[in-house]
């Protein structure tokens, strides 16, 4: 396995308007839609696209969307055996506006998401140990990505004793050796929806922080807007212990840093045509993932390019999942 997310499915209703209304206001919207969305699945599908083999671990209600979300998996080639359901609750909803500018405003409705529980990782700690990657975010419940993050560096100290031990050579060696590292699971940990406050070990457990500006500015009350508030923010968050920073900036591009490498690199993205920003973020950290574990020979400085490369793709098409491109769609270059 490439990568497993575990995390959240919602149905999307979409509700394309010529702005955001006002408390109150009755507006016509131009058009609706209903798609497959949530963090958590929109990263999966936006990997597997790319060519990425992935698995889902989730959450969804005994009601057709989660049929529908079912077979949605299927279609796309996600490995769902760890998608579950439960009669407790509907499967997670969130109703979106879409402006003409293609700026959104979301409210999610978690529902079933929450009710993925502590248990439901542990039965799948087999293929989460068993991925390269591993991607959470936070729109299930806190201690089940937690779990899901501790089971992957678990992984990771179980296999370093076990190679030192057949091999004779200290830990930290190891780490360096270019041949085992790809055994090792690594965490991309995207904080969203925003939240002020997050326990230590989502830092400590994370080798990829990725936040967007708002997430970054409500968890380190930094506006991250020039070179010197994007180095300052990112110090923040690397002080908390997480081993790399990525701070996605909407058209703005994106910024990273690491403990090995404090000084923030910007990276510019080319102005594209937006017709809807909704899961743009995701499609950047499905991409990452997708580098870190199938083109994992690549800088961090290109992987980064060659993300926001793909999540500007994503902006100029209508929906979340239906915006993500398949790598037969993008430029050769992305993919050498
Ligand atoms: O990041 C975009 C997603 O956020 C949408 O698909 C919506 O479901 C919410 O989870
Ligand atoms: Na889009």
């Amino acid at each position: 396995m490439d990568i497993t997310v575990v995390g959240s499915c919602m149905t999307d209703l979409v509700s394309y308007v010529p702005r955001l209304p006002v408390p109150g206001e009755t507006l016509h919207g131009h058009k609706f839609n209903i798609g497959f969305g949530g963090k958590g699945a929109n990263q999966c599908i936006a990997a597997s696209r790319l060519g990425s083999k992935t698995a889902m671990v989730a959450k969804v209600g005994c009601d057709t969307f989660g049929q529908n979300y079912l077979n949605n998996f299927k279609q796309n080639g996600i490995i769902s055996d760890y998608v579950t359901t439960t009669s407790d609750a509907m499967t997670g909803a969130a109703p979106i506006f879409v402006d003409d500018k293609g700026q959104n405003s979301i409210v999610i409705v978690a529902g079933a998401n929450l009710k993925l529980s502590v248990h439901d990782i542990n039965a799948a700690k087999d293929i989460i140990i068993g991925s390269k990657v591993l991607i959470t975010q936070l729109e299930i419940k806190r201690d089940v990505t937690l779990e899901a993050m501790k089971i992957a560096k678990q992984a990771k100290v179980i296999l370093l004793q076990k190679l030192s031990l057949e091999m004779n050579i200290r830990d930290d060696e190891i780490l360096l050796d270019k041949d085992h590292i790809g055994l090792l699971v690594t965490t991309i940990f995207n904080p969203a929806p925003a939240v002020e406050y997050l326990q230590p070990e989502f830092y400590t457990l994370s080798d990829y922080f990725c936040p967007n500006e708002t997430e970054t500015e409500i968890l380190t009350g930094i506006k991250a807007i020039d070179r010197e508030s994007i180095q300052a923010a990112c110090n923040a968050l690397l002080d908390k212990g997480c081993k790399n920073v990525i701070l996605t900036m909407g058209d703005q591009g994106a910024a990273f840093c690491s403990q090995n490498n404090r000084t923030v690199e910007n990276v510019t993205v080319e102005k594209v045509k937006v017709v809807d920003t909704t899961g743009a973020g995701d499609s950047f950290i499905g991409s990452l993932a997708f580098y870190l574990s199938n083109m994992p020979h690549l800088s961090l400085s290109e992987i980064v390019k060659r993300c926001c490369r793909i999540a500007s793709v994503s902006v100029t098409a209508e929906g979340t999942q239906t915006s993500f491109p398949k790598q037969e769609n993008l430029e050769k270059e992305l993919f050498d």
